[in-house]
């Protein structure tokens, strides 16, 4: 029985040396089919002696078609982006502004910034314990099921001197010749493709089928390490070593001893950067040493001793077939350019935005033009020019913006001083209505289970649904028949309607769709007027008393509630059951103690997440800010404050308290 036992581990240790010779270090020693073989071999006596079952095996990476949903997790560290620049001279004031902060010698090391998903792993006693998506930069989705089949990252270290515990990021990618493939067999299979590799690892990576992911040859890069113990005060140093604990490091990264080595750097990648087997996107540069890291801190959004260098967005030329127009949620009409498809930094463009009548008309575009395109950086590229040389004699027509709604003919608006059109007739649009039903069951909205673009398209051509309430009248006798759609996805469907029931107010707030109202403007209004009634009635004026909320919000929100048929449907959403006020706990943790008042937190804590104190502080109407001033009423510090703010402190006399201090602060 023991020498199962043995052969089993070191079967496993075999596999796991072969995984990392293939996956790490691009250097296979054994056949795919010798491989297979003994993974084959290692899945069998798994199976006949489940008392040996490991998480760590490399068995384990073939995923499992359980679909659990995705837990949220919050950050340990915040997952902060980086400040972007374009130019030369943008990265030599970088390099100026930590010269001038440190006023010390200091090295930076040069990375290539890779196109991907980033990542964060947490690693326990050498194994990979959680694998989690930036999501909002506190939050994130537990993705460990299917971080797991992804062969270059470890689900055991290597060697072992590793710290107990700590966090490594990096960047989640599909190779481009990975990526060609899946595309070329979603093409097969008519279903739609991927934009790009960054959006089909982000796709794969938040698939429910974690089998599906393991087939999806998805590869990862680390570049950043997080914790207490780290091995060095070197960043450099640190993803060596990470490198010998069996991560992916990429062999690009360079020490940088003057701005002169960086723009060395800049300029080689720019070209080179092409015959990487994965999507780049630019350079990031980051200070070398830890301790100068803490020295120069943080912005609000990003560290000042980082910053990402971005290359030019490519740019092709290509003909413009026609212009088709679409209809979004709030009925604004977006004008979309149908082109011949052409290559733009890797990918196929077929379509492009052209924002909106102004500009058409600025481009003086005719149909059957040679017109640029360009890829901003975002995943809609975008035309910025016609190449009127090229024009034929015998020229197209002008493109005309239309006058009516492709979807249901009514004519269009134009808002004063706005440059959209928008289809006024939101109650019998179709694309309009669906999209307030979308957004409403939305992730950040009401997040209802099981319904999606689809679903909501079915119901709405069935006469299901017309708007947002009648979802509260489904029942499962109606929809189970629908095809594909069957009891259980039915009775889903329905459970997610009524948890809905539970989502808070401020979300409701932002659910129900009103104009310019995003996330953060629903949080303020709802805890600003606590209840739909008082919200319903409140005056432009009471409406911009509210920190953040502008004449153009305040109209909007006027707007929306002065029309009875919205007065109606709120109605009908209280009927149903859906929050219409703010929880009696949610009011009893809000107060005005700390107006007027502006508070920096700093350090670790033990009784709340550093969230959660900052979401006390704007609930007591503090103000909580990032950086020590003069204006900082208090410091919330916790264990290992930063020196350079604590120094900043008490050079400014700014008082300094605990936990305890400020829990009894909120308490009166
Ligand atoms: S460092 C606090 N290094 O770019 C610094 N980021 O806007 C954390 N990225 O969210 C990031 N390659 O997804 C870093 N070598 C690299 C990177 C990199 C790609 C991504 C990452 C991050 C974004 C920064």
């Amino acid at each position: 029985m023991d020498n199962v036992k043995e052969t089993i581990e070191s079967l496993r240790k075999e596999i796991d040396e072969h995984n990392y010779n293939y996956y790490v270090c691009n250097n296979p020693t054994i056949s795919d089919r010798e491989f297979d073989e003994k993974l084959a071999l290692l899945q069998k006596l798994e199976n006949e002696n489940p008392q040996y079952f490991s998480a760590e095996s490399p068995t384990q990476r073939v995923g499992s078609d359980i679909s659990a949903g995705f837990t949220q997790v919050e950050h340990r560290y915040p997952m902060l982006s980086l400040g972007n620049t374009y130019s030369i001279a943008e990265v030599e004031a970088f390099y100026n502004r930590v010269a001038q902060g440190l006023n010390e010698s200091f090295e930076i090391v040069a990375e290539l910034k890779y196109d991907g998903t980033s990542i964060s792993l947490t690693y326990e006693d050498g194994k990979l314990l959680r694998a989690v998506t930036r999501g909002d930069g506190t939050k994130g989705d537990d993705v460990t099921a299917n971080v797991k089949t992804i062969r270059s990252i470890p689900l055991q270290l290597r060697g072992e001197n590793y710290p107990s515990s700590f966090e490594i990021r990096g960047e989640i990618l599909m190779p481009w010749s990975v990526f060609e493939k899946l595309n070329y067999e979603r093409e097969q299979q008519e279903e739609a493709l991927f934009a790009n590799p960054r959006n089909a690892a982000s796709g794969t990576l938040k698939l429910q089928n974690s089998s599906i992911v393991a087939k999806r040859g998805l590869d990862a890069y680390l570049y950043y390490m997080l914790g207490e113990n780290l091995p060095s005060d070197n960043h450099y140093q640190n993803l060596a070593t990470a490198a010998s604990w069996g991560f992916k490091i990429s062999p690009d990264t360079k020490i940088c001893h003057s701005l002169q080595d960086m723009i060395d750097y800049i300029n080689y990648w720019d070209t080179e950067r092409k015959n990487l087997p994965v999507a780049t996107d630019g350079i990031v540069f980051k200070v070398a040493s830890l301790k100068q890291q803490k020295a120069l801190g943080y912005t609000a959004k990003s560290p000042r001793w980082a910053i990402a260098y971005k290359f030019q967005a490519e740019q092709a030329c290509t003909r413009l077939n026609y212009v088709s127009f679409q209809i979004g949620r709030t009925g604004a009409v977006t004008p979309v350019a149908n082109l011949d498809p052409v290559q733009l930094s890797g990918t196929i463009v077929k379509r492009a935005s052209l924002h909106n009548a102004d500009i058409i008309e600025s481009l003086d575009l005719h149909i059957g033009d040679m017109v640029y395109v360009e890829k901003g950086g975002e995943i809609i590229p975008k035309i910025t020019g016609v190449d009127t040389e090229a024009r034929m004699l015998l020229i197209g027509d002008k493109v005309k913006f239309i006058k009516n709604c492709p979807e249901c003919g009514t004519p269009l608006i134009r808002y004063e001083g706005e440059a959209a059109h928008y289809c006024p007739n939101d109650t019998g649009c179709p694309p309009q209505i669906k999209g307030r039903i979308e957004h409403y069951i939305s992730r950040k909205a009401m997040n209802i289970d099981g319904l999606g673009e689809e679903t909501v398209d079915t119901f709405y051509k069935q006469g299901l649904v017309k708007d947002i309430a009648d979802l509260y009248t489904l029942k499962v006798e109606d929809i189970s028949p629908i095809e594909r759609m069957g009891e259980k996805s039915a009775q889903n469907i329905i459970d997610g309607v009524k948890a809905s029931l539970n989502v808070p107010f401020e979300r409701v707030v932002y659910a129900i769709g009103i104009r310019f109202v995003g996330e953060t403007v629903a949080k303020k209004l709802a805890f600003a007027f606590k209840n739909i009634d008082t919200l319903i009635s409140a005056t432009k004026e009471e409406l911009i008393a509210v920190d953040e909320i502008g004449e153009r919000i305040a109209e909007s929100v006027i707007s929306y509630f002065s029309e009875p048929r919205n007065i109606e449907l709120i109605e009908k959403l209280r009927d149903f059951g859906v929050q219409m006020q703010l929880s009696e706990d949610r009011i009893s943790q809000f107060s005005e103690t700390l107006k007027g008042l502006s508070i920096v937190i700093s350090g670790t804590f033990e009784k709340h997440s550093r969230d959660e104190y900052k979401a006390m502080i704007e609930q007591h109407g503090g103000k909580n800010t990032s950086s020590v001033s003069a204006k900082t009423d208090y410091i919330l510090a916790g264990d290992n404050m930063g020196p350079a703010k604590l120094e900043k402190a008490q050079k400014l006399g700014v008082k300094i308290i605990n936990e305890n201090d400020f829990l009894n602060m909120i308490e009166k």
